[in-house]
């Protein structure tokens, strides 16, 4: 399989993340927004990033963008494209409609969702469009994170599949696996219910966000950022939006479902654009001067 251009759609946390990565590996990309300065602003991010996510900044140039309306023929010369846009099912099928209109033929095509399965993301899809159609779900940071879960659906040509796990591999440094569409697949079925459970009790236990995050943080693979520092890097919407379309799929028994019920201050730091680093700030809050402040 040659995969010698790449168009990323969403050039939010993830479409970010995912142009620098393909940008490292010499791959040109084009990074697509609703708007063009949403684009623009996100390869101005990552060329300042801190800690870099571009292993050499001349390499830029190789990261085009644009808004989706006016740039849509780049989809046309693609050998993949990527949607990483919000975790909304109506906007993600809207976007599959064009694309699957424009596409070279044979071209691969993936959503990063976290959490919608794939049968749901490719119900309107014909069976042809299918063949090519998975979930390549990067996670963040995707220049760090090592993990990338391929989802097939039935209809896949799986030599294509096996071709994309060894590009991604080889070309990307990720590894790979190919997984089946059970919900929250692998790395999140796991990871997000490990994190429900701790932010659940640090509230119980009434900790502070700093003491649960020195707490939990280590023990749970996450010394970094801790859980709470974690959530503020994914997305807290985000992470929202997650559980609810995660808990869906499982049944009412699922000792998930009564993690993953919603906690009145997330809900509140949603309500009033608290969403994390990508909003006014999250658990943890930046003030003027950059010091981070816990709530
Ligand atoms: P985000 O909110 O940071 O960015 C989403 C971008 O999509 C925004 O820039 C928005 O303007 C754009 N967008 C919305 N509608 C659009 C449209 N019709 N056409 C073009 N662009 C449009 O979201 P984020 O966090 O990057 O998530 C993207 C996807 O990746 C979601 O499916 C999410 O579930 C998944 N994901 C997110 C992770 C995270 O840690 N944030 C981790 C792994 C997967």
């Amino acid at each position: 399989m040659e995969i010698k251009k790449v168009v990323v759609i969403g050039s939010g946390t993830m479409g970010s993340g995912i142009a620098a990565h393909l940008c490292n590996a010499n791959i040109p990309v084009t990074l697509l927004d609703l708007k063009t300065e949403i684009s623009e602003q996100a390869r101005d991010k990552i060329y300042k990033s801190r800690p870099p996510l571009l292993l050499d900044k001349s390499k830029i140039k190789n990261i085009k963008v644009g808004n989706i309306l006016d740039n849509f023929d780049e989809v046309k010369e693609a050998d993949w494209v990527v949607e990483a846009v919000v975790e909304r099912i109506d906007i993600k099928h809207d976007i599959y409609k064009k694309i699957f209109k424009e596409r070279k033929k044979g071209a691969i095509v993936s959503s990063n969702t976290s959490s919608i399965p794939i049968k749901i993301l490719s119900q309107h899809l014909s069976e042809e469009e299918k063949k090519d159609f998975c979930i390549t779900h990067f996670f963040n940071p995707v220049r760090y994170m090592g993990l990338l879960e391929i989802v097939k659906n039935e209809n896949n040509d799986l030599d294509k599949i096996n071709s994309l796990k060894a590009f991604c591999e080889t070309e990307l440094g990720k590894g790979a696996i190919i997984c089946n569409d059970t919900p929250g697949f692998l790395g999140n079925r796991i990871g997000v219910f490990a994190m429900q459970v701790a932010m659940n009790e640090a509230f119980k236990m009434k900790l502070s966000i700093e003491e649960a995050d020195a707490i939990f943080g280590r023990p749970m693979g996450i010394p970094k950022t801790g859980v709470f520092g974690l959530y503020d890097l994914i997305g807290i919407d985000l992470m929202a939006d997650v559980l609810k379309s995660f808990i869906k799929e499982l049944s009412e028994n699922d000792p998930f479902q009564v993690v993953a019920k919603e906690i009145p201050l997330v809900k509140k730091l949603i309500e009033t654009g608290y969403t994390g680093r990508k909003g006014k700030g999250g658990f943890y809050r930046v003030n003027k001067t950059g010091e981070v402040k816990v709530m």
